[in-house]
């Protein structure tokens, strides 16, 4: 039987290293993916669930004051009780819409969290204990209309507190990425775990991940259920509980596979994919939900954001991701510990724990700091592996740009056009004024903890990207994801030759251009003209 389990093992990394390989970009030719898009099949990107009961959520008032942005990564506020209220503004904040964009006839939402492609391959699923406002039970979050779809009612105590599970809907990602888009779904959902981790903070509430079967998170959220066939498919990424709160996984899933009752049937999001990935669609059947880190728990005291131009509220809702950079603007020596100091290992909430991720700087303008590659590794055993295998400029230099702060120095130069190749060409990696590819302790988590490390790496990236995001905005300069990257193109730049670290997230930061597409609507205009009405 163990031999078996091993072997079973074994080809499951074997196809995941296979994965790895086919979905990276090449100089040579890009990971298989659709040759040409066609926007009418874009498979929406809101869920809904006919015939499910609604209830409605109280719009937040977004001008109401707000505490300072450094909330969002550290600190403790006093906890809120879970009303109608907090409810909405964590969902608002968390994943909710933040502003529309219009070119021309087309306009589109964007939200609380960036999503590669503005495709957003998540949905959230709540577990409610029950309150004078609603029955204790599985709801799911509808984003356009903010508001909750009951699925499915449940005993009064099989809930005692507020939980979460993420799912993604490959299909979005896949429709524009092909065999890329699993890597997309885990950096997404990095990203949406440490928004919900800085929301939750605005109400003094905080998250711990709960470990549980892929099966069981499925039957919780009802995705496994038979409604689903017919319509696009949703895996399982995470279950997300209250800290301090108490769940009974096994009980509750029982009783959810044995209930009759759930209610609505999932929306079809587009017409059938004429293309199917299948590498990525095998891979994400057999990820686990399993996750061995753990989020960073910080101290209750809070630090004020430094440089704060935003407080945690506006930096949330005028977070966006910039499509081009002023390349003039110089970042000040403050701004830019003030970008990277969340990234430091335990300085914000929206951190894994044991570290895996490390990070190579291209700095471009930035005061007191002379332009060329950086590393930073977030580690003691990171700092090791980074300078054992980037030996492309073994002489690194230590230079601190803020007291706690400290790089490794590889080389000094014009980085602008590099970055901008390494990054598929995208123009945004020269012109902002530092770009961030993020590296990955890859073989050994890989050996020691097989698919569950995969996924936690990229998770874990996805966050930090949070960081930078939240700490970039609230900094009133802008940030984008960069998820196109040539990947071993990066390992040769530092003379990476095996498998020991692996590139998985890319990141630019600085003043971002104005993009005329931002309209004045707000994400919820549509439900406030209802309101006023
Ligand atoms: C995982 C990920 C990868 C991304 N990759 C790119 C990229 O390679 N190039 C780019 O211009 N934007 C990229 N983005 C930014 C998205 O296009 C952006 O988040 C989306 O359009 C929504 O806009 P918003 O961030 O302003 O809400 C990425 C975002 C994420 C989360």
């Amino acid at each position: 039987m163990a031999v078996l389990a091993a072997n079973t093992q074994t080809s499951a990394m074997e196809q995941l290293r296979a994965y790895h390989e086919l979905s990276k970009h090449r100089f040579e030719g890009y990971a298989p993916g659709p040759e040409t898009l066609d926007w009418d099949d874009q498979p929406n990107v809101f869920r809904s669930f006919d015939g499910a009961p609604r209830i409605a959520l109280p719009l937040p008032d977004d001008r109401a004051d707000a505490a300072d942005a450094g909330i969002l990564f550290s600190g403790q506020l006093e906890p809120r009780a879970l009303t109608p209220a907090s409810l909405s503004e964590f969902l608002r904040y968390a994943a909710g819409l933040t502003a529309w964009k219009a070119f021309g006839p087309d306009r589109w939402s964007l939200r609380a969290n960036p999503s590669s492609g503005n495709l957003h391959p998540g949905e959230i699923y709540l577990l409610l204990p029950a309150s004078s406002h609603w029955a204790a039970g599985v709801y799911h979050y509808d984003v356009l209309n903010h508001c909750l779809e009951q699925r499915l009612e449940l005993s009064a105590d099989s809930v005692t507190g507020l939980s979460l599970v993420l799912t993604s809907v490959l299909q979005r990602e896949a429709w524009k990425y092909g065999e890329r888009s699993l890597r997309y779904c885990l950096l997404d959902s990095g990203h949406q775990l440490a928004q919900c981790q800085a929301s939750a903070a605005l109400q003094g509430w905080t998250f711990e991940l709960a470990g549980s079967d892929r099966d069981v998170l499925a039957t919780i959220c009802g995705i496994d259920r038979p409604e689903y066939q017919g319509v696009e498919a949703e895996h399982p990424e995470l279950l997300l509980k209250l800290t301090d709160s108490v769940m009974d996984i096994a009980k509750l899933a029982e009783e959810c596979r044995a209930s009759g009752d759930w209610k609505g049937t999932p929306s079809r999001l587009g017409p059938r994919p004429l293309q199917r990935w299948r590498e990525c669609e095998a891979m994400a059947g057999q990820f686990d939900t399993q996750m061995s880190a753990q989020l960073v728990s910080v101290p209750s005291e809070m630090a004020e954001f430094a440089n704060a131009e935003l407080n945690a509220r506006q930096t949330v809702l005028q977070r966006r991701s910039a499509q081009g950079y002023d390349n003039n603007r110089r970042l000040k020596c403050e701004e830019f510990s003030a970008l990277l100091r969340p990234l430091m290992p335990g300085l914000s909430r929206m951190q894994l724990e044991p570290v895996g991720v490390h990070l190579l700087l291209f700095v471009h303008n930035v005061e007191e700091l002379e332009p060329g590659l950086y590393l930073m590794p977030r580690s003691e055993s990171g700092d090791a592996l980074l300078r054992s295998v980037c030996t492309r400029w073994p002489a690194l230099q230590e230079v601190y740009p803020a007291p706690e702060l400290r790089l490794l120095k590889l080389k000094t130069a014009n980085t602008r056009k590099a970055a901008a190749q390494l990054c598929c060409n995208q123009m945004i990696a020269a012109s902002s004024a530092v770009t961030l590819m993020m590296l990955a302790e890859f073989d050994a988590p890989l050996q020691h903890q097989g698919l569950t490390a995969y996924q936690q790496l990229y998770r874990e990236a996805g966050m930090l990207g949070q960081n930078l995001y939240l700490a970039s905005s609230a900094l009133g300069l802008n940030g984008t994801g960069i998820g196109c990257f040539f990947d071993d193109g990066v390992h040769q730049l530092l003379g990476i030759e095996d498998q020991s670290l692996q590139v998985v997230y890319g990141f630019a930061a600085g003043e971002g251009l104005k993009d005329e597409r931002v309209s004045g609507m707000s994400g919820y205009h549509h439900l406030r003209e209802v309101a006023d009405a």
